[in-house]
């Protein structure tokens, strides 16, 4: 099964405030994206990597990517979305059975997580990593509780998501006119698919506030202690 991981990197990386967007913020000295594409690039069961970026980011792409064996980077949309859009539709002459769909603001991937994805798409054309929603929720309304929501059969919603090639390809097409989606799984359930659960991991979780970046920033020093 030839497997291709595509790591969208096109955001502007508002919330976490400051001029760099956060995939090409340093962490610990080596930056956020270039720790993101490392699992993918050390994974025996994927066959390429390629990276959607922002249109003015080629500059501090090739500083983050130097000297990494990439297919060369695309460039993204307006919204997650289209950035994916973008991604899929460059790989159509890579003759690839299977996609990966990864975050870049996601650098701690564990390769076994890899693995459940991958397994998952043997039985189903789409694979989510997931982990149980902990709090209580509620959904409120005018500054006061309207109600609580049950979380029994809830979950979050990680990356990398898997997903057979063409389905994908044939899902975003569909969705291009649409209002977007947050993530690619949701594009598979509109289009009627299987979208199988997988566990994902607490490590793989996504980098979005400055105070994100300080407390990986913090967990790579303890670790180095
Ligand atoms: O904004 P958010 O954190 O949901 O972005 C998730 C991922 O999607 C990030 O890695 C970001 O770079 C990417 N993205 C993109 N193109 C956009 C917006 C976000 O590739 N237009």
């Amino acid at each position: 099964m030839k497997t291709i991981a595509l790591i969208v990197a096109a955001g502007r990386g508002e919330r976490a405030g400051g001029g760099l967007p956060k995939q090409y913020r340093p962490l610990a000295g080596v930056p956020v994206l270039r720790r993101s594409l490392q699992p993918f690039l050390a994974h025996p069961r994927i066959d390429a990597v390629r990276v959607v970026i922002a249109d003015g980011h080629q500059d501090a792409y090739a500083a983050a990517t130097a000297g990494l064996a990439l297919l060369a980077p695309v460039t993204g949309g307006a919204e997650r979305q289209d950035s994916v859009r973008r991604g899929l539709e460059s790989l159509a002459g890579e003759a690839a059975d299977a996609v990966l769909i990864h975050d870049a603001a996601r650098p701690f991937v564990p390769a076994a997580m890899i693995d459940r994805v991958l397994d998952a798409l043997a039985d189903a054309p789409a694979a989510l990593p997931v982990l149980p929603v902990v709090d209580t929720l509620k959904r409120g309304a005018d500054g006061a509780v309207a109600e609580t929501v049950p979380r029994d059969g809830l979950w979050r919603a990680q990356t990398p998501q898997g997903f057979r090639y063409a389905e994908i390809l044939a899902a975003h097409r569909a969705a291009a006119a649409s209002p977007p989606a947050t993530d690619d799984a949701a594009l598979a359930e509109r289009a009627g698919l299987r979208v199988a659960l997988v566990e994902g991991s607490e490590e793989a979780g996504k980098l979005t506030t400055a105070e994100d970046l300080a407390r990986a920033e913090a967990r790579l020093a303890a670790a180095l202690e």
